[in-house]
């Protein structure tokens, strides 16, 4: 997940969905209210354990059917010149849900972090791999420097999975690469970014084994999506 501030095109919903553009998803408002009032007891309180779980059980029931999101074909995404898209589902202070979509095999969204953010992936179509780094500060070190970290791991999702969590201090630094075209995943961010921006790091290459301590570098931003105009639900 990133945000999606870095938008250097556009293609409108009319290019993209052919059925959505018009029509109420009075199911998705119905879901996301819940995970909404969370995010805003969340951030009355943001000592309290947070109901990750909860989320969760909301998220899980997110798919194309309730989202009214066909699959777009390839030659119409290709049109952006962009392998990766970005689609604002939902944005208000304590929450931000967001689509991404992915054009081709091995795009991705390059590694990332996301300050003091629980963040939920919920695949919609496609697969993809995310390659997960735990880092214990969620403070990021200026361009050039270091932070330590432990990679957990890499997962392959598809729609058929378990929600994704990731917390502040767990798998808060993750790359997510496309295993097949045109793999679109939901995002949930509680909080969304806010005036901070997502800091990138260098991939390590090779990979440590998983469960192993490693240092990641990191470096400027060097990324950009194209937004897509999907119809937003400004008020739950
Ligand atoms: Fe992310």
């Amino acid at each position: 997940m990133l945000d999606g501030s870095a938008c250097e095109s556009s293609l409108s919903s009319k290019q993209i969905f052919s059925t959505a553009e018009t029509v109420d998803r009075p199911a998705l408002r119905q879901t996301l209210k819940p995970i909404l009032a969370i995010s805003n007891t969340f951030a009355a309180n943001r000592s309290a354990p947070f109901p990750s779980k909860k989320v969760m059980n909301f998220l899980a029931k997110v798919d194309s059917k309730m989202l009214q999101l066909e699959r777009p074909s390839y030659e119409i995404l290709e049109k952006s010149k962009s392998p990766a898209h970005y689609a604002s589902i939902h944005y208000s202070d304590n929450m931000t849900v967001s689509l991404f979509g992915l054009l081709d095999v091995e795009d991705k969204l390059p590694l990332h972090d996301h300050p003091f953010i629980h963040g939920f992936i919920k695949v919609i179509y496609g697969k993809f791999q995310v390659f997960s780094f735990s880092a214990k500060s969620d403070v990021a070190p200026e361009i050039g420097g270091e932070i330590e970290t432990f990679y957990e791991g890499v997962q392959v999702v598809t729609p058929e999975d378990d929600v994704i969590y990731l917390a502040p201090g767990y798998g808060n630094i993750h790359e997510i690469r496309a295993l097949e075209p045109i793999s679109i995943f939901i995002d949930i961010l509680i909080p969304g970014y806010g005036s901070n921006t997502a800091a990138h790091y260098e991939m390590p290459r090779p990979l440590p084994p998983p469960k192993t301590k490693v240092t990641l570098k990191r470096k400027r931003k060097h990324f950009w999506t194209t937004n897509i105009d999907y119809p937003t639900l400004s008020n739950l």
